[in-house]
């Protein structure tokens, strides 16, 4: 079967490595229902476990799923108590779950303004799961890109007070080292679901040259089918990182 074909993302190299979501849209899901926007939340949590599951069972290396970013501080307070209680409970069930199918937890974000007992979950679950070797799985949770590039450069700043880090030239590669996201490659592929063509402040640096999906499905309605159309989408382009297409065609340039 020619590998465009086949739904099995092992067997071409041409698979995105690594998938970034904005998963938008589950308030309008609800409210479509004539529903709370809590219940949206909740089939958000859902959504997320199949994609999960999907992603695992195709090998792909990285997905990063905007859960909560630094501006969602400014909805309803009950909105974000709800969000928040949805957060730990989920990861109260799914983290040995996550640990016995062999996915790695990883939080990107400002966690130092959750609760403790959240904090603390958080650590529990990137602890649980550290050594696992398949999917890593990162949650961004009070991400923002600005704040990723203002903790990098202040990491930065302070080795260099310190003489961790001497004369040291503000490379791209030393930026990468210290954001967030240190050790993962760069997203391939980002989605954002709910129909918003816009990036939201989700990983500004890191989507340099990220092949970008928008659709309008709502998130708690985007399935394995719905991946599957994004990925076919992502197969179908050409990514030059400035070359010429003639160049990429015959391939005389390493991408
Ligand atoms: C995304 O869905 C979830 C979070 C931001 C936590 P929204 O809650 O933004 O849904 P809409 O955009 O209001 O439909
Ligand atoms: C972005 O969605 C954040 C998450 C999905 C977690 P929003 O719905 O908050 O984005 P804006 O504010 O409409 O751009
Ligand atoms: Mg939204």
């Amino acid at each position: 079967m020619p590998a465009e074909e086949s739904n099995n993302l092992e067997s071409d190299n041409n698979n995105p490595r690594h998938i970034a979501i904005i998963m938008d849209g589950n308030g309008r899901w609800a409210q479509k229902r004539f529903m709370p926007r809590a219940v949206g939340h909740q089939a958000g949590v859902k959504a997320v476990r199949k994609i999960v599951e999907y992603c695992a069972k195709h090998k792909v290396e990285v997905l990063t799923l905007f859960a909560f970013s630094s501006e969602n501080w400014r909805r309803p307070e009950t909105e974000v108590s709800l969000l928040m209680a949805l957060f730990m409970a989920t990861l109260q069930r799914e983290i040995t779950k996550l640990d016995r199918n062999n996915i790695r937890l990883r939080f990107i974000g400002d966690r130092s303004a959750f609760s403790d007992k959240l904090q603390q979950k958080m650590i529990e679950g990137e602890a649980q799961t550290q050594n696992n070797t398949d999917l890593t799985l990162v949650v961004a949770a009070n991400y923002g890109g600005h704040w990723d590039m203002c903790q990098a450069v202040q990491k930065v700043v302070k080795k260099m007070a310190t003489g961790e880090l001497e004369n040291q030239v503000i490379s791209e590669q030393l930026i990468n080292q210290h954001l967030s996201t240190a050790g993962l490659p760069d997203p391939d592929l980002f989605i954002r679901t709910g129909g918003e063509q816009r990036v939201s402040n989700f990983m500004l640096w890191q989507l340099a040259y990220t092949e970008l999906y928008f659709t309008t499905t709502l998130w708690p309605d985007f399935d394995q089918n719905s991946l599957e159309d994004a990925i076919k989408s992502f197969k179908s382009r050409q990514r030059r990182f400035g070359h010429t297409s003639e160049q990429v065609l015959n391939k005389s340039v390493n991408l």
